[in-house]
């Protein structure tokens, strides 16, 4: 099967950067979410980043208003119905995913396929929520996605090979490359990641530098063009967090435990970049 139109279920950090990914590739794509002030925002951001694209010369101003497009917002879940794959991105947490699977089961056909853009939950878990597990798949792209590469492509045990071959050919076209990872919590790259920013909050916590010289240290001690407190603001601490708790579940090694500061800082509210106040402020 190849994949024509497609769905997008959640529009923040990571939603609508993957509709963007996808219309600017030529697909038709329906974006949904829960409020319009969310699609707002979320439309709102599509449009920057391809301005940025279009000032940079890498996107004709033609293609960047087509690319908006074939955007269509949405709060109605029935308006994704008729699409042929739907990539989630909605809260990190299995029961929340589970009752989207359950609702789009309700009203897809024997075509949709249903791909999670989940950080570190394990598919074959959610794939068990589906009347139809072997139509879902991991579909993990990274942040920013318009400008990172990498998808990692994560089977459930379930996952027909048909779903699989149909996802790794849009992932190539639109410009990505896909890597197969196997069903382990937090697959390859947040399993090596997200420990490492949890790590730095431990760093902060004990007052061994602060956080301005912590980012600065591995900016010039190792090249990251970004130290592991800015990547957590801009991954989100919500989104850090539950990867360390599932990390945890996945394992049961205590050497996943998340900092404390970071679920503190998680209670608070205080999620990074989209509320605003992490580590860093922002305007
Ligand atoms: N849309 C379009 N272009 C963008 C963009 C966006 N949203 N964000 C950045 N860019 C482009 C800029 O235009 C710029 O392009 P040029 O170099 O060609 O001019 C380039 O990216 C660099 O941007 P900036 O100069 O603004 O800032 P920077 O040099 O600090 O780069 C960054 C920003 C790309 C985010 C860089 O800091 C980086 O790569 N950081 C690491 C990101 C990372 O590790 N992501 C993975 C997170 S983990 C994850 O996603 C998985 C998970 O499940 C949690
Ligand atoms: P986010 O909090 O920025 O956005 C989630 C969006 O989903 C919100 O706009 C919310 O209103 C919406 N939403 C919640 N329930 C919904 C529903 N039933 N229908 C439609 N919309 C709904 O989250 P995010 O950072 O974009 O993360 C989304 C997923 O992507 C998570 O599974 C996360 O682990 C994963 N992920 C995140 C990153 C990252 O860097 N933030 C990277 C890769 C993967």
């Amino acid at each position: 099967m190849t994949i024509e139109t497609i769905g997008v279920i959640g529009a923040g950090t990571m939603g609508n950067g993957i509709a963007q990914a996808f219309a600017a590739a030529g697909y038709s794509v329906v974006l949904r979410d829960l409020s319009t002030e969310a699609l707002d925002k979320a439309m709102g951001t599509v449009r920057g980043s391809l301005d940025r694209l279009v000032k940079k010369g890498t996107v004709a101003a033609g293609d960047a208003e087509a690319t908006l497009a074939r955007i269509s917002p949405t709060t109605d879940i029935s308006a994704l119905a008729d699409r042929d794959l739907i990539v989630e991105a909605i809260v990190e947490r299995l029961d929340v995913k589970a009752a989207v699977i359950k609702e789009l089961d309700a009203i897809c056909g024997e075509r949709t396929i249903f791909a999670s853009n989940t950080s570190s939950i394990s598919l074959t878990s959610l794939a068990a929520h589906s009347a139809h597990p072997g139509r879902v798949i991991g579909m993990h792209f990274f942040n920013p996605v318009p400008v990172m590469a990498l998808v990692e492509i994560i089977r459930a045990l379930q996952t027909e090979d048909w779903v699989a071959e149909a996802v790794l050919e849009a992932a190539a076209k639109i410009g990505k490359q896909p890597k197969a990872a196997k069903d382990s919590a937090g697959f390859v790259v947040n399993r090596l990641l997200v420990p490492y920013i949890n790590e730095a909050v431990y760093v902060l916590a004990e007052g061994l530098a602060t956080a301005e010289d912590i980012d600065a240290m591995m900016k010039l001690g190792a090249n990251h063009p970004i130290g592991p407190l800015a990547l957590a603001d801009l991954i989100g601490l919500d989104v850090v967090l539950n990867v360390m708790d599932t990390l945890v579940d996945g394992f049961g090694d205590p050497k996943y435990r998340p900092s404390p500061l970071l679920r503190q800082m998680v209670a608070a509210g205080w999620l990074g970049r989209k509320s605003g106040r992490g580590f860093f402020t922002y305007g």
